[in-house]
C-alpha cells in the first residue's frame, strides 16, 4: 500500500482480566482487520486507565501480560502492529496534563461513566466527601491523550466507548481553536460499532458485570454459561421480514437477543436463518439453539486457546516485544507533546533536546 494512503489506527483495552466476546467483536476483530490491511496500527494495554478500578494489586501485572498473550493468540502481530503498554509511554501523562488545562469540569461531569457512578452513589446515599477519584473524572482526558499523541485517524472501539472518542474529538478541536492547528482530529466512531449484550440479558457484556463469555473459556464452561442464559421468556413478535441482526435483535427479549447475536457472528448464515425461522414460527427450540451455539463458540475458542498456550507465547516474548514497540511509538508521541508545548507557549523541553 502507498504509505501516504495509510491510516493511523489506535485503540486500547484495559487489563481487567480475560478478554471476552464483547472485547473481541466490539474491538479486537477490527484491530486484526486493520492490521491485515497494512494500516499503521498502535494497540496498547491501558494499564493506567485500569487503575481507576483495579483492587488486586498482586494480579495486575500478571493480568497485563496475560491480556497481551491473548492479543497475540487472537492474531495481533507485534511485527505488524505496534503493541505496547500505556505506562511504557509516560509522555502520555504529560499530554494528559496539558489537555487537562483546557478541559472544563462541567464537560467531564457529563461523561456517562462518571455520571453513572455518581448517580449510583446518590441512590445509595453514599456521597459523603464524594469518594470518586480525580482519575475517574479525568478518564476521558487520558483517553484523549492516548489517541491524540499518535495522531490517530481512526479509533476502532465498541459502541460503549463512543462518547469517550467524541470527547477526545472535542478536546482536540478546543486545543486547535485556542492554540492553532496542532492536533490531528480523529474520525468519529463508525455507526456500525457493536454493543454486545451480557449473558444475563444486561445491555452490555462486561467484566465488572460478571456476565461474559470469554475467548479462553473451555468447552465445558462455554456450555455451562450458554445453558445458563434465561430463555423462559416467550418470543416477541418481530413485525418485520428483515433478517438483519441489527434490525431483529433489538426486537427480541434481551437474553434471546444475545444468543442470536452470537449465532449471527459465529455460525454460517443458513444456521442463523434456520433458527430465526423457528423463532418466527414460535417453535420450542432453545435447547438445540444453545447446544448449537456452544459448539460454534468452542470451535472459535479452540485455536485461540491453542495459540495462547504455545510455549513461545510466554512472558519473555511479551516483554521483549513490549520493549521494542515502546521504542517505536515513543518518538512519534514525543513529537506531539513537543508540538503541544510549543503551541501553548512553554517551549521545548530542555532535557529532551
Ligand atoms: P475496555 O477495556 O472496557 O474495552 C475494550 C474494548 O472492548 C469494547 N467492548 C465492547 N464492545 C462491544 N460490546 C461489549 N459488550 C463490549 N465491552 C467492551 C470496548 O468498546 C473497547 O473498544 N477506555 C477504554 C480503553 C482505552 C481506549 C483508549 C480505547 C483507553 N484509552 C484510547 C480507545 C482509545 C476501555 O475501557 O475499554
Amino acid at each position: 500500500m502507498d504509505n501516504s494512503k495509510k491510516e493511523v489506527i489506535l485503540s486500547g483495552i484495559r487489563p481487567t482480566g480475560r478478554l471476552h466476546y464483547g472485547n473481541y467483536f466490539g474491538a479486537l476483530r477490527h484491530f486484526i482487520n486493520l492490521q491485515e490491511q497494512g494500516q499503521v496500527c498502535y494497540y496498547f494495554i491501558a494499564d493506567y486507565h485500569a487503575l481507576t478500578t483495579i483492587s488486586e494489586r498482586e494480579d495486575f501485572y500478571r493480568q497485563t501480560l496475560e491480556m497481551l498473550r491473548t492479543y497475540v493468540a487472537c492474531g495481533l502481530d507485534p511485527n505488524k502492529s505496534v503493541i505496547y503498554r500505556q505506562s511504557d509511554l509516560p509522555c502520555t501523562a504529560e499530554l494528559t496534563l496539558l489537555l487537562g488545562m483546557i478541559t472544563n469540569i462541567g464537560f467531564l461531569e457529563r461523561g456517562t461513566t462518571y455520571k453513572d457512578k455518581m448517580n449510583k452513589l446518590v441512590e445509595d446515599n453514599d456521597l459523603e466527601g464524594n469518594p470518586l477519584s480525580y482519575g475517574l473524572l479525568g478518564y476521558p482526558v487520558l483517553m484523549a491523550a492516548d489517541i491524540l499523541i499518535v495522531r490517530a485517524d481512526k479509533v476502532p472501539v465498541g459502541d460503549d466507548q463512543r462518547q469517550h472518542v467524541e470527547m477526545a474529538i472535542d478536546i482536540a478541536q478546543r486545543f486547535n481553536y485556542r492554540f492553532g492547528e496542532t492536533l490531528k482530529v480523529p474520525a468519529a466512531v463508525s455507526r456500525e460499532a457493536l454493543r454486545l449484550p451480557g449473558l444475563d440479558g444486561a445491555a452490555k457484556m462486561g467484566k465488572t458485570e460478571h456476565n461474559t463469555l470469554d475467548l479462553l473459556d473451555d468447552p465445558q464452561s462455554v456450555l455451562k454459561k450458554i445453558k445458563g442464559v434465561q430463555t423462559t421468556t416467550d418470543p416477541l413478535p418481530l413485525d418485520t421480514d428483515s433478517n438483519d441482526p441489527d434490525v431483529i435483535i433489538p426486537r427480541m427479549p434481551t437474553s434471546l437477543g444475545v444468543l442470536y447475536r452470537l449465532l449471527s457472528l459465529l455460525a454460517p448464515e443458513d444456521v442463523y436463518l434456520d433458527f430465526l425461522s423457528k423463532y418466527r414460527r414460535g417453535e420450542k427450540f432453545y435447547g438445540t439453539l444453545k447446544t448449537t451455539l456452544a459448539k460454534y463458540v468452542s470451535e472459535f475458542n479452540a485455536p485461540i486457546i491453542e495459540r495462547y498456550n504455545e510455549p513461545g507465547n510466554n512472558d519473555e516474548f511479551i516483554i521483549s516485544f513490549l520493549r521494542e514497540n515502546a521504542k517505536k511509538v515513543t518518538p512519534v508521541a514525543l513529537e506531539t507533546v513537543e508540538t503541544c508545548r510549543q503551541a501553548m507557549g512553554i517551549g521545548h523541553s530542555i532535557y529532551r533536546a
